[in-house]
């Protein structure tokens, strides 16, 4: 099964697909985890990402697209992958169709709705563990231990790219690069749509209704 997960920033495609990569066994790539983990490790594609994702844009399709498709190329990802985060605009859609010519494009899209003035509550409150990626939100998912991390008990943090100001830019570009992937995929008769603004579990249910009517039809 391979997936792609759309929607806004936080939208909440990280917190869906991982639950999706647990419950269907397949790996959760994500190119935002790949780029903060080079920027942790201050690779050279750290330095260069860190200064387009602190200002809240897009990472160039020069850097993205071939870093991606290189993931998915892993041997781990043969039996499929949940996409979070990729493709992010036309020209890597495109691409991403174009890769999978040969070995079958992916089976669903799944597109994650929440209104803008949602968003921006959420990434108010999102909270994130350094050390071990869990992230939380200090009203809808709160840490059991205000500030600490429930997995591995470090200090948690707000993302530098959560800034109020950088949570707007961060919409804009997606309004204007990322909205129209929509389109894109339902030409292709792969979308499939649902209302994140429900409880996670909720969402969750009505997505894993999806994936196996899906995965029931092939
Ligand atoms: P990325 O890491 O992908 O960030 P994003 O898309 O902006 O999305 P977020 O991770 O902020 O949100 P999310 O949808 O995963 O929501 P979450 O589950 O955390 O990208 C970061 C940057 O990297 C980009 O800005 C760009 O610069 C660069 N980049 C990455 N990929 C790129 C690409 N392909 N091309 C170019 N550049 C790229 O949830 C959010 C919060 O809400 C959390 O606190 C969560 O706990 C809470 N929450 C989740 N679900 C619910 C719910 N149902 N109810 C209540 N609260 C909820
Ligand atoms: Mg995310
Ligand atoms: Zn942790």
């Amino acid at each position: 099964m391979k997936i792609i997960m759309l929607g806004a920033p936080g939208a909440g495609k990280g917190t869906q697909a991982k639950k999706i990569a647990e419950r269907y066994n397949i790996p959760h790539v994500s190119t935002g985890d790949i780029f903060r983990a080079n920027i942790k490790q201050g690779t050279p594609l750290g330095k260069q990402a860190k200064e387009y994702i602190d200002a809240g844009a897009l990472v160039p399709d020069e850097l993205t697209i071939g870093l991606l498709l290189d993931r998915i190329g892993q041997e781990d990802c043969k039996d499929g992958y949940i996409l979070d985060g990729f493709p992010r605009t036309l020209t890597q859609a495109e691409k991403l169709t174009e890769a999978l010519a040969d070995s079958g494009n992916v089976d669903l899209v799944l597109d994650i709705e929440v209104q803008d003035d949602v968003i921006i509550a959420r990434m108010g409150g999102r909270r994130v563990c350094p050390s071990c990626g869990a992230s939380y939100h200090i009203v809808n998912i709160p840490t059991k231990v205000p500030g600490v991390c429930d997995v591995c008990g470090a200090a948690v943090i707000q993302r530098p790219d959560d800034a109020p100001e950088t949570v707007k830019k961060r919409l804009d570009v997606y309004h204007e690069q990322t909205q129209p992937l929509i389109d894109y995929y339902k030409g292709l008769g792969l979308l499939f749509e649902t209302d994140g603004t429900r409880a996670m579990d909720e969402v969750f249910s009505d997505i894993v209704w999806q994936i196996d009517k899906v995965s029931s039809e092939a």
